[in-house]
């Protein structure tokens, strides 16, 4: 089952609209000469009408960087499912560790956000990821199969491109510490083995799982070449159009 690679940026809290745009119309560049993979960018919300304006008509996919489960309403400081779609985006990032960690959102409140995203027509990628402490307590597989299962709780997912998962395991995410291409294989095979007991067997051979985590233009290679890891998310080097299209060329 071939799934074709996506390479997403996740640009966090980073450019001003100038900047943004700037940047996205060299990955645009970048992504229209490789029709045989998909290419992502998250900027910040402020940026994306801008960047949607830019980039129309080239082959790369735009997506938010969280997204709120209402329609509308009083929800300060949160984005609507069909306001990142009005900005041209297909994809929103839900469960960014920086998220969890960082703003205390947890796998209910994500679990929301992900089937809100789906019932607004827009494509999650939900992130999952253990922490260090996890890691050296061997607790890896247990977390991750908590963050999936809850993350998921309640969906179901008739097509194998309606969903992406990402594994970014905490203690990788800008530290410049990557997971070996070993480890990073070795979870994405137990994803996939748990995305076929909540869905059918092909659906799950259809999910795209990236890897993130100080991946580069010279680890790409190597992380990709694993079977199950179809793609990257990338935060660093997606923020300069020379290092994100080396990993885009990987
Ligand atoms: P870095 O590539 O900077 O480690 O960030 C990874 C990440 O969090 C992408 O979502």
């Amino acid at each position: 089952m071939a799934r074709t690679p996506l390479i997403a940026g996740n640009w966090k809290m980073h450019k001003t609209v100038s900047e943004a745009v700037a940047l996205a119309r060299a990955v645009a560049a970048a992504a229209d000469k490789r029709s045989d993979r998909e290419v992502m960018i998250a900027p910040p919300a402020t940026a994306l009408s801008a960047v949607s304006g830019a980039v129309r008509g080239s082959r790369l996919i735009l997506a938010g960087q969280n997204v709120a489960w209402e329609k509308k309403g009083a929800f300060t400081g949160e984005i609507a499912p069909a306001m990142l779609s009005d900005c041209g985006c297909a994809m929103a990032i839900i469960g960014h560790s920086e998220r969890r960690h960082i703003f205390g959102e947890d796998n209910a409140m994500i679990n929301r956000r992900i089937k809100g995203a789906m019932a607004h027509g827009l494509i999650p990628i939900l992130c999952v990821g253990e922490t260090l402490d996890e890691r050296e307590a061997d607790q890896t597989m247990t977390v991750l199969e908590k963050q999936v299962r809850r993350g998921l709780a309640g969906i179901n997912i008739v097509a194998g491109d309606k969903l992406l998962l990402a594994y970014e395991p905490v203690w990788a995410i800008g530290t410049g510490r990557t997971a070996s291409s070993a480890q990073a294989q070795e979870v994405h095979g137990h994803i996939r083995d748990l995305l076929a007991q909540l869905f059918e067997k092909g659906i799950a051979a259809e999910i795209r799982i990236l890897y993130g985590g100080s991946v580069k233009p010279d680890n790409a290679a190597e992380l990709m070449a694993r079977p199950d890891v179809d793609g990257a998310l990338v935060g660093g080097a997606a923020l300069e159009a020379e290092s994100f299209a080396g990993i885009i060329n990987f």
